[in-house]
């Protein structure tokens, strides 16, 4: 099986290169921004809990958050395996995958963080802002999910790193010079 977490700052492309990556390698692409997205679109008793979080540019608590993703693990058809997009964000989410993917006879096999200079990241999310209609691509809020990323969720690199599974990329450029860099990594551990 091979299992990649792409990982990055909000706007570093984890979803747009993530479903490249997913029909590339033929993985099964978990992005846990879209599944909460989801659970509020469809008015959910679930999605009314997470919705002001999200539009708080805040994180979802651990709990809830891991709760959703093993359930949705346990559903998953078995496959040629996962990258995980937005999971994990915090130490403790990383700490629950590497015990879910043990309950499922299976392992990490790396991580790509894609690193991308701040200004490019505030336009990207910006300019999406002007038609995504999603809450949290305000100004004010991108602001306060580089922060959150910051604090909360660059400290989760230190336990990939420490495994020797965490691969730096350079996120900046064209999406095809960056899938190409992706690729280069991936074919590395496949
Ligand atoms: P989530 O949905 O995961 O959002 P995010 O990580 O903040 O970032 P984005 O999805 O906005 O960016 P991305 O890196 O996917 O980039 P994209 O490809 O879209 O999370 C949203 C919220 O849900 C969180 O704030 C939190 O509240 C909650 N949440 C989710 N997971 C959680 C967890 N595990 N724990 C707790 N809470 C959680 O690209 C961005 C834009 O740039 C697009 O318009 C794209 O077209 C464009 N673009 C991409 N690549 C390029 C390029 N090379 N050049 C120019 N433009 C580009
Ligand atoms: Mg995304």
């Amino acid at each position: 099986m091979l299992n990649v977490i792409i990982f990055g700052p909000p706007g570093s492309g984890k979803g747009t290169q993530g479903i490249k990556i997913a029909e590339k390698y033929g993985l099964a692409h978990v992005s846990t921004g879209d599944l909460l997205r989801k659970e509020i679109e469809t008015n959910t008793h679930f999605g009314t809990i997470v919705k002001g979080f999200i539009d708080r540019g805040e994180l979802v608590p651990d709990a809830t958050i891991i709760g959703i993703l093993d359930s949705f693990l346990d559903k998953l058809p078995v496959g040629k395996g996962i990258i995980f997009d937005g999971f994990p964000r915090t130490v403790d989410q990383a700490k629950s995958l590497s015990e879910m993917m043990s309950t499922h006879k299976t392992e990490i096999s790396i991580l790509v963080d894609l690193n991308v200079d701040k200004q490019e990241l505030v336009d990207r999310i910006c300019k999406r802002g002007e038609t995504s209609g999603r809450t949290d691509d305000k100004p004010e809020t991108v602001t306060k999910r580089l922060e959150v990323y910051e604090n909360q969720t660059k400290p989760a690199v230190e336990y990939y790193k420490q495994r020797n599974l965490y691969t730096a990329i350079n996120g900046n450029g064209t999406v095809d010079d960056i899938f190409a860099r992706l690729c280069e990594a991936i074919d590395t551990v496949k």
